[in-house]
């Protein structure tokens, strides 16, 4: 997260006595990333962040797979994913590999008995339906309908729902999630040309510490297992940190569109980056308008990536039946493109209302027992 942001009350100095008013130090910690290359902020505990109470057995995550190689294009019907009440639980991986694991949720209750830290993976979490905030150890994030979170791995995190009607589109990624190279300049700074700056951020706000003892429960991803550690102080005891490693939230309502005169190429949508996979933004937006434009796609190979679409809302250009909470899946290796009469059916129109999410990953995605469960069956000879 490349801006520098302070919230709560910081020494002058780093890695120098910051002193309580009732007398004692505050406790520092480094929390970095790539080592100590990547992105780091400097956080100031009342307690030691170290004090393990008690580990229980872990639990296995692991995705149940069920195609391993896949080149069937596929129609996930991402609402028929059942709610439940517990935010972990009501996670379904769909498509995963060892870069990313895709899936959806939908949470009835918040998460406010536990704590949660993915320490293997930066999450991504696009919040189809519901509001609500984020709680984390840096501050608190407020979300609503269309915001991207972006949750650093290691982040000790809450999520409190306004109520019981939430859909999630979520991303574990085991490389780190950043905005792309190319929209930044030399020092980092968004330029001009990007479809949204450094404003429209959601940064943490409200860090309210709690000084509290007790016994604290971390649940901790790591290598697929999800581990149960008891802690002897709360973990939102910070009470200032500054630096660079934090989450964020992005509203895909603040995305810009970039058009042209003839139809503008996928990277034109790109959100965020990875080394493993990239993630678009299709909102609404002015069609082409050269007086011979064809505003659907053209017939695409990505070849050697497959293109995961969540539809969102709105009238997808380029689809017949797809509806909201739809997912398709065009594996690497086949083309794909409009389906019969959108191509034609696009010429002359003004403009598109349709808001959806891509996910197009370098490595193939396998697919889960779950994702079979919803998927159409069908979807592969739509086409003809
Ligand atoms: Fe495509």
């Amino acid at each position: 997260m490349p801006i520098y942001h302070s919230l709560g009350k910081i020494p002058p100095k780093r890695h120098t006595q910051f002193e309580k008013p009732e007398g004692g130090l505050y406790y520092e910690q480094l929390f970095g990333t790539i080592g100590f290359d990547g992105m780091s902020s400097l956080l100031y505990h009342i307690h030691r962040p170290t004090q393990i109470r008690q580990i229980d057995s872990p639990l296995d995550l692991a995705p149940k797979i069920a195609v391993e190689k896949n080149i069937t294009p596929r129609k996930l019907i991402g609402f028929d994913i059942g709610p439940k009440a517990d935010f972990l639980e009501a996670r379904e991986p769909l498509m995963v590999n060892t870069d990313i694991h895709i899936g959806l949720a939908a949470p009835t209750g918040s998460l406010t008995d536990y704590f949660y830290k993915n320490a293997d993976a930066d999450e991504l979490l696009f919040i189809h339906r519901g509001s609500g905030i984020l709680k984390t150890f840096l501050g608190d994030i407020p979300f609503e309908y269309g915001d991207y979170l972006i949750i650093p791995r290691g982040m000790i995190y809450q999520i409190h729902f306004d109520g019981p009607d939430n859909r999630i589109l979520y991303a574990e990624s085991f490389h780190p999630i950043h905005t792309p190279k190319r929209y930044r300049n030399w020092f980092g700074q968004l330029g001009e040309h990007a479809p949204y700056c450094e404003r429209d951020y959601k940064l943490p706000r409200a860090l309210a510490p709690i000084d509290q003892k007790g016994d604290f429960l971390i649940k901790i991803k790591k290598q697929g297992m999800l581990h149960h550690l008891v802690y002897a102080t709360h973990p939102f005891d910070v009470v200032g940190w500054d630096g660079y490693n934090y989450p964020y939230g992005f509203s895909i309502h603040n995305f810009e569109p970039i058009t042209g005169r003839i139809h503008q190429p996928p990277p034109v949508h790109q959100t965020f980056e990875t080394s493993a996979f990239v993630v678009c933004s299709f909102c609404p937006r002015l069609y082409d308008y050269h007086p011979k434009a064809i505003p659907a796609p053209y017939n695409h190979s990505n070849i050697d990536s497959d293109e995961m679409l969540y539809y969102v809302d709105g009238d997808f250009m380029s689809r017949t039946n797809v509806a909201a909470g739809h997912i398709s899946l065009h594996p690497a290796g086949i083309p794909h493109g409009p389906h019969p009469g959108t191509y034609e059916g696009s010429i002359g129109k003004r403009g598109t209302d349709e808001l959806a999410v891509m996910i197009d990953t370098f490595r193939p995605l396998m697919l889960t027992e779950k994702a079979l469960g919803i998927d159409d069956g069908r979807y592969f000879s739509s086409w003809l």
